[in-house]
């Protein structure tokens, strides 16, 4: 068995194109979902799964994300003391106390694999995970503590894989693979940065999350620019593929939960709807106003059309 999974590094350097000009002065990151910035739903999950030490790749414009896990003493002070303030008080503190929190910059948004470099030392030689900070799990579903899980007993590098429709694969790194006789992990024969169509090897999209060998950064380190002339983390991750021992193999956890890309207009407005309508807190008002909503705006006498999950 490995050494255990404890640091993340959540990259959130990149440039929000998807989302100007909301993205303008206030980091993708940051954009509200109900209540909480998405990253903090990011970091919440890495702690869930069991790890206690995050480190932000960050870039110019993202000081918000350093204030968002900082303290916030004068608005502590006002709501300490006021009784019915108390709740307000400790989810105000909950972003301050969740984990080991650190800082580096990028200087230079020069692709994902160019900003998990910026980990390196942070990291040392202990297998660590990536989660990307755009990139939303539910948290009913555990695939971070599958993926550690997975990581500890097979070695090497684990990634996050979906089936998304062919017609979707060209947005995301996609993955050839093997079956290794288990359900939903699968061992990783070879890995493309978003290819045509007609020449993906599989409908299985890589996507947000990694758990990867320290090996990794060597890797990173030779890897030239890719597609878009960025450094691509996938590039690094499929020169290990056949490096069993020496950070492989690779291995993919198949995801069937849920998933929102916070990055992308209507991924992020569904985001919101689902996490409002399962609140306990809102849920029951919001439902009934949504339930009313989409009624008044199905044309009348088409049946509804079936709402997937
Ligand atoms: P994306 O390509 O989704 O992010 O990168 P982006 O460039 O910010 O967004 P768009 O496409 O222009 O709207 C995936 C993740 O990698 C980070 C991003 O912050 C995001 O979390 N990233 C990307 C970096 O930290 N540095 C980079 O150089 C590139």
């Amino acid at each position: 068995m490995s050494a255990g999974v404890r640091k993340a590094i959540v990259p959130v350097a990149g440039l929000g194109t998807r989302f100007l000009p909301a993205t303008k002065a206030t980091p993708k990151e940051m954009l509200p979902v109900v209540d909480k910035p998405a990253i903090q739903y990011v970091v919440e999950e890495a702690v869930r799964a069991g790890l206690d030490d995050v480190l932000f790749v960050t870039g110019r414009g993202k000081t918000s994300i350093e204030d968002h896990f900082d303290r916030q003493p004068e608005v502590e002070d006002k709501l300490t003391g006021d009784a019915g303030k108390a709740d307000l008080l400790s989810r105000v503190q909950a972003s301050t106390s969740l984990a080991r929190i650190h800082f580096v910059r990028q200087g230079e948004a020069r692709g994902l694999g160019h900003a998990v470099l910026q980990g390196a030392q942070h990291v040392g030689s202990e297998p660590f995970a990536v989660l990307l900070g755009d990139d939303l799990i539910d948290e009913r579903d555990a695939l971070l503590t599958e993926m550690v899980g997975v990581q500890q007993r097979l070695g090497g590098c684990v990634i996050a894989l979906m089936e998304v429709p062919a017609d979707q694969i060209h947005l995301y790194g996609c993955a050839a693979v093997e079956s290794i006789g288990e359900t939903d992990v699968v061992r990783v024969t070879g890995l493309v940065e978003k290819p045509p169509t007609d020449e993906a090897p599989s409908n299985l999209a890589v996507i947000g999350r990694y758990v990867l060998a320290p090996e990794i950064f060597d890797a990173l380190r030779v890897t030239a620019p890719g597609r878009g002339g960025e450094i691509q983390l996938t590039d690094a991750i499929e020169a290990l593929i056949d490096k069993a021992g020496e950070g492989g193999p690779v291995h993919g956890v198949v995801f069937r939960g849920r998933r929102y890309d916070t990055g992308d207009k209507a991924d992020y407005l569904k985001s919101i709807v689902r996490i409002a309508a399962d609140r306990s807190d809102l849920g029951p008002e919001f439902r009934d106003w949504l339930g009313e909503f989409v009624a008044d705006r199905l044309p009348h006498g088409d049946p509804a059309e079936p709402i997937t999950p």
